[in-house]
């Protein structure tokens, strides 16, 4: 049986990608040694190695990689193996060009970067398959070795291919999804524009039409695409498992990426492990906050890694903004917070050559223990060392936020009343206010089990597929509080119209009816009123009908002024509440603290603007963290009756805390 992640790395995992394959053979142990001083104990070792592992076909090499992994263990640092096949060498695609993925326009990619292999082909799974057993076989024993990763950011680069081969494959995944030609007309509409087909091999790939797509095929095809690397994913990890029961496999996913869905891609992991670059100076502290609770959201509140975070800048943005000091590690408290049980860096050691030679990294160009970013590395490593306890911990979150890929895929396909929405934004505007009140909220998928949630909230969830409705109702209907925003229950799992008046399948949950859409242009607002107060609205208007609930808000102009915006129903032991526009922020703020009162759903505890505040539960012990990001400390009030350890300064407190700028503190109660 696989072992959990717990039961491998008893702590907070520590460290980051590490490339030897890139230096010479006497850095080795140097870098091990200063691994150490900087309290790291975990590392992913081989993902780009293909081409140095496997120098030509069949003709493995892997006495560097058996130095490398001997210095490591008796450094005592572990590792997580990845499968190197996240770059092809040259040779593959050489001596069999159908390996490479294939361009729109028909051209196919080429090596010299990475990624740039086609998931569908069989001669590339095949070479997968060889390298992976290989590597599996030889490391099955070696002690350091704790994980597999898998590959590496599936789909970063590439998430599509137009090659023949994938052609076939799409062909043959359409026939396995609907069976006959005459299911897949009707699932597709094709009588529309006239685009019936009388054998699969008439399908062709959504793309180089002259107008408009069937959005029913393009979405079909985003679903085979995520298929198909899944299916590259899991060829990996069943040589894996089979060589390995015990070692637990992940691949490493990444934030507001839109082909792959995740939550399905999480069942088939042991572990959520992410990658995360916020540039530094965007200001929107809550989108980083969003991903990390996303991710933890994935295996339903199973601890995460951060596998990847920059020490100082990346170097793939236009101006590459330098972290200032204090500020990668307070946000890798918040990492920690937000149920983090690893925080990982690219990379260990700068590189000296290739694209990303100007990336950051654990060890900078310099090499000098001195420098401000080891020094910062080595504080939070040798910090985070005395967390182990906390390894393993929950967040318990009384609210959730639907999130769900397929509604993703679909509410973005062209052709829709307005062609300007965006769901992440529409998700972070709802989110925001969460992160904002120190609000603990977990995502959820429509059909995720709602127990334990008071307040759950559907941001544009355009798509409700196979019954998920029935889900909402039981949830409201038994006490909860359900808010759903504009432009969602419209479309089935084909995108196909929901007939029966707008949002037919939530109609009567929310107590009303659609009549018709009034998307507003760029520059047009209105004004929802609100028990006499006044906000901004933009973007979309519903023309509301009333069928049992009544107006919390209404417009104030235009020709639907005075009818209905935003809307509360009963039903059941519970309430929905209707949003038939996209509000201010501030009127968002405004409807949501009054369910959170109403609901008592409250922070840890109050604190001034800028200062993050989250618990993690473990057994009887609560661990609250608070993250100053003012630059001035601040001092904050605590439960008097409880006696609190802070956990970095290993002393008892009670009463207040101060927290310095930049700064955080974690401290424990039971
Ligand atoms: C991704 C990749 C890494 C590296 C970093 C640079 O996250 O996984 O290999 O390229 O980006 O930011």
């Amino acid at each position: 049986m696989v072992k959990s992640i717990q039961e491998v790395v008893p702590r907070i995992a520590f460290g980051g990608d590490y490339n030897p394959e890139q230096w010479d053979e006497k850095v080795w142990l140097e870098d091990a040694k200063l691994m150490q001083e900087a309290g790291v104990n975990l590392v992913s070792v081989a993902i780009f190695s293909w081409s140095v592992i496997e120098r030509e076909e069949g003709k493995f090499d892997f006495s560097w990689l058996d130095k490398v992994l001997d210095i490591l263990h008796q450094h005592g640092i572990g590792v997580c193996l990845a499968t190197a096949t996240a770059s092809p060498p040259a040779w593959l695609s050489k001596k069999y060009p159908e390996v490479l993925a294939v361009q729109e326009n028909g051209v196919p990619y080429q090596p010299g970067s990475r990624q740039h292999y086609s998931p569908n082909s069989k001669r590339f799974r095949d070479a997968v398959r060889l390298i992976v057993s290989k590597i599996a076989a030889r490391y099955q024993d070696h002690p350091a070795l704790k994980m597999w990763h898998i590959n590496n950011e599936y789909g970063c680069h590439l998430s599509e291919c137009y090659s023949e081969e994938s052609l076939q494959a799409f062909r043959k995944w359409l026939h396995d999804r609907y069976q006959t030609i005459d299911t897949l007309n009707e699932k597709w509409g094709t009588n529309f524009w006239s685009q019936r087909y009388n054998e699969w091999d008439e399908i062709q790939f959504p793309v180089n039409l002259p107008t408009f797509y069937n959005p029913s095929q393009k979405l079909d095809y985003k679903r085979f695409m995520n298929d198909a690397i899944f299916e590259l994913y899991k060829i990996e990890k069943d040589i894996l498992r089979e060589i390995t029961p015990n070692v637990p496999v992940f691949t490493n996913f990444m934030y507001e990426f839109k082909p792959l869905n995740y939550f399905e891609w999480s069942k088939e992991m042991d572990l959520v492990t992410w990658d995360s670059y916020p540039d530094p100076r965007e200001g929107k502290p809550y989108r980083h906050a969003m991903h990390h609770d996303l991710m933890r959201s994935l295996k339903n509140g199973q601890p995460f890694y951060l596998m990847e975070q920059v020490t100082s800048h990346v170097n793939w943005r236009d101006i590459n903004l330098t972290k200032k000091p204090g500020e990668m590690r307070l946000w890798s408290y918040s990492t920690v917070a937000r149920g983090g049980d690893g925080v990982m860096y690219f990379q260990w050691r700068q590189g000296k050559a290739g694209a990303e030679k100007f990336h950051g990294a654990m060890v900078p160009h310099s090499n000098d223990p001195k420098s401000r970013t080891f020094q910062e590395v080595k504080q939070l490593g040798n910090e985070l060392n005395k967390l182990d306890h906390l390894a393993g911990s929950k967040t318990n979150a009384k609210a959730a936020i639907i999130f769900d890929w397929e509604n993703w895929w679909a509410v973005e396909l062209e052709g829709k009343p307005h062609n300007k929405l965006s769901y992440l934004n529409q998700v972070y505007k709802y989110y925001k206010v969460f992160y904002e009140h120190n609000i603990a909220v977990d995502f959820v998928r429509p059909t995720s089990d709602l127990t334990n949630y008071q307040l759950v909230v559907a941001p544009l969830l355009y798509m409700i597929k196979n019954g998920e409705e029935t889900h909402l109702e039981q949830f409201v209907s038994q006490g909860g509080t359900l808010l759903v925003s504009f432009f969602s229950g419209i479309v089935n799992e084909q995108d196909h119209i929901h007939l029966g008046g707008y949002p037919a399948p939530l109609r009567s949950l929310l107590g009303i009816t659609v009549e018709e859409f009034a998307p507003m242009s760029d520059d047009e607002k209105n004004i929802i009123v609100a028990n006499g107060e006044l906000f901004e609205t933009k973007t979309w208007s519903d023309v509301i009908h009333l069928e049992g609930a009544r107006p919390i808000a209404t417009f104030k102009e235009d020709w639907y002024k005075e009818k209905p915006a935003v809307t509360f129903h009963r039903y059941g032991q519970g309430n929905s509440i209707y949003i038939g526009t996209d509000p201010s922020e501030s009127y968002v703020n405004k409807l949501l603290e009054g369910l959170f009162q109403q609901l008592e759903i409250t922070a840890p505890v109050e604190s001034p603007a800028n200062v993050e505040v989250l618990e993690r539960v473990k057994g009887d012990n609560i661990y609250l963290f608070i993250l100053n990001h003012n630059e001035d400390s601040v001092t904050i009030s605590l439960d008097n009756e409880l006696t609190y350890v802070d956990c970095l300064h290993e002393k008892p407190i009670s009463n207040e805390v101060t927290v310095g700028g930049t700064d955080v503190a974690i401290l424990s109660y039971s």
